[in-house]
């Protein structure tokens, strides 16, 4: 992190670029953003054009405070100040009907709009200064992996930017929690590190998670085909794990392998590198993932294996991550996330 005097000439420069139709890089605490203004069409066609994503795939809009939904959404449900109350800023993105004047851009057409306050100084300092929403999908190119700490937006973009804010690495890791409040009952959308349960307290009764079979309605979770790394990646259980590494590698195969805690001492022997420990309390596991999946990417293996996480509430949004990116995934048409 730099100096206050830095930090301010940085911020400056970042809403000079973003009052002329520019696309910045800012950090959140889930994971990096690729932040344009959410009221221009030349920012937001540049967002698509950068990202290589289809037009019709809604992107979420920053806001500094909740003041500002009034700005964006209408037929705003009481729940959602209360809910914006608990959690903003946070790791929590509400859907809600959109307001008129919302660019059909931001929305992919839909109705309605994906609103959030991001928890990170950087990124509510350029939203004040700003002083309007910034439209920001995840800093990557359609279909890979989010971006955690600056140097990975600059891996995906090299020049293309004009410039990355150095927030240094996410402390979340992984995207925000998604619920839509317009429909009669609330619906998860995409779990995060709010969890169900957290959400419920606040809501007085439990998010329905999504329903997949609603056609025409684009969503997290529609998209299941894209894999979050190029190098295959299968979720495994730890003792099938270890049977499948050692035929992997018997045949010649180039495997790495994420674990859950320190391998027994048998398996520290040096034979066994490329094993990355994965740290085994779900919100450490969250911050390092796409890290790890990023560095892994770039060692020219095989195959990635992942031990498979517990199935507990607090590992949701790492299972769900972990199952888009899997190679072996069973569709079971549950609630995806997609990029
Ligand atoms: O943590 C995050 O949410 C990060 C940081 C940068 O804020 N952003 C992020 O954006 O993950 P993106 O574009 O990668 O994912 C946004 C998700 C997409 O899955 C999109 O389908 C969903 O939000 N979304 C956006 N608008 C929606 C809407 N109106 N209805 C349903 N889903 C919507
Ligand atoms: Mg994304």
């Amino acid at each position: 992190m730099y100096l206050n005097q830095h930090r301010a000439a940085h911020i400056n420069a970042a809403v000079r670029l973003l009052r002329i139709g520019q696309v910045v890089s800012f950090p959140t605490e889930t994971v990096y953003g690729l932040g344009g203004d959410a009221r221009s069409t030349v920012a937001l066609k540049r967002i698509f054009q950068l990202k290589g994503r289809p037009a019709d795939h809604p992107l979420i809009v920053h806001l500094a405070d909740a003041t500002q939904l009034n700005e964006w959404a209408r037929d705003i449900p009481a729940v959602a100040w209360t809910l914006a109350e608990h959690f903003w800023p946070g790791p929590l993105t509400l859907i809600l009907k959109k307001a008129a004047g919302v660019l059909p851009l931001v929305t992919g057409g839909q109705d309605t709009i994906a609103l959030r306050v991001p928890a990170h100084p950087l990124a509510l300092e350029l939203l004040h200064a700003f002083g309007s929403g910034l439209a920001a999908p995840s800093a990557n190119r359609f279909g890979r992996v989010s971006p955690t700490c600056p140097e990975h937006v600059r891996d995906e973009f090299a020049d293309k930017l004009p410039l990355v804010l150095d927030g240094g690495c996410c402390r979340v890791g992984v995207e925000s929690t998604i619920l839509s409040l317009v429909s009669d009952k609330p619906v998860l959308l995409r779990p995060g590190v709010i969890s169900a349960t957290e959400l419920a307290e606040v809501l007085g009764c439990r998010p329905s998670p999504q329903d997949t079979t609603l056609a025409g309605i684009r969503a997290p979770g529609l998209l299941t085909s894209h894999y979050a790394t190029r190098t295959p990646l299968q979720v495994i259980n730890d003792p099938e794990l270890w049977l499948r590494l050692k035929q992997l590698r018997t045949q010649g195969a180039h495997v790495a392998a994420m674990i859950l805690g320190q391998p027994s001492l048998e398996l520290r022997h040096p034979h066994h590198k490329h094993i990355i420990t994965m740290p085994t309390e779900p919100q450490a596991y969250a911050r390092g993932l796409y890290r790890v999946m990023r560095n892994l990417d770039c060692g020219n293996y095989d195959l990635l294996l992942v031990e498979t996480p517990p199935q507990t509430e607090e590992w949701s949004a790492i299972n769900n991550r972990l199952q888009r990116a899997a190679t072996n995934k069973i569709m079971t048409g549950e609630i995806a996330y997609d990029r």
